[in-house]
């Protein structure tokens, strides 16, 4: 089944936040045929989830600690999560690695702790323009993917996600072709069938994510190995995340 998730970063506030949510409960919150999430700033989860009750529309937080509790001044656990209802975690958005400096040890210890909380992982993975151009995208994702998962067993990981989010695409209206995207979701899913099965590599939603907009999103999710998208600036209005949710391949 596909994926459609909307990462809001840190935008929106609580009345815009609300009447999104409600918006996409009433268009697309009973949807069967695809998953779709939303990833709120962490103060407005724990509404967002009293307004999601009731509709399939998961919920998810951008970010979480590694440790699992104390003298952490201005994180947030991943129990902490659980607790408002959000039943995933982003963790590894290159905004986090390159704004933040988050190491792909932290990430993999963020993903650990966020599994044994019981929450679900979507981990992003992604090249800069000049790893690109210096031909290291597939060293660079995979190194990443890699670390991201070191420790995660077999059994968990139906509660894993991968999101392939090149940076030169993020947020700057160029988004990777078909063929890039689906070049890059193959060898990820490559590097997947080597660390498990290829059954199991399979079984794994591979998202692709970067300037994802109604115009280009059917195409994309279309394109060989790539099951659905995270989406940044286009999630920030229903009509445009509706309008990519109904470009979605259905089951
Ligand atoms: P964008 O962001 O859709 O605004 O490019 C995607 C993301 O960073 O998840």
């Amino acid at each position: 089944m596909h994926f459609v998730a909307g990462n809001w970063k840190m935008n929106l506030d609580r009345k815009s936040a609300l009447a999104l949510v409600s918006a996409l409960r009433e268009r697309a919150g009973q949807r069967t045929d695809l998953e779709i999430a939303v990833f709120p700033p962490f103060v407005y989860l724990d509404e967002v989830a009293r307004s999601l009750a009731g509709s399939r529309i998961q919920l998810g937080g951008q970010n979480c600690c590694d440790e699992e509790k104390g003298a952490f001044t201005g994180e947030v656990s991943a129990a902490m999560l659980r607790d408002v209802g959000a039943g995933w975690v982003l963790l590894g958005h290159s905004e986090r690695r390159h704004l933040y400096g988050e190491s792909d040890a932290l990430i993999q210890a963020k993903v650990q702790r966020a599994l044994s909380s019981g929450l679900r992982v979507m981990l992003c993975v992604g090249e800069t323009l000049g790893e690109r151009e210096a031909k290291r995208t597939e060293a660079v994702i995979g190194a990443q993917l890699k670390a991201g998962l070191q420790g995660v067993k077999a059994a968990d990981l139906d509660r894993m996600a991968v999101a392939y989010e090149p940076v030169w695409a993020i947020g700057t209206g160029v988004n990777a072709t078909t063929a890039q995207a689906s070049e890059a979701h193959a060898y990820l899913r490559g590097v997947l069938s080597g660390l498990y099965t290829p059954a199991q590599a399979r079984g794994m939603r591979i998202l692709y994510g970067g300037s994802v907009k109604a115009a280009n999103a059917a195409e994309l999710m279309r394109a060989p190995d790539v099951d659905g998208c995270l989406v940044g600036g286009a999630s920030l209005e229903a009509s445009s995340f509706l309008g990519i949710i109904d470009g979605a391949p259905r089951l």
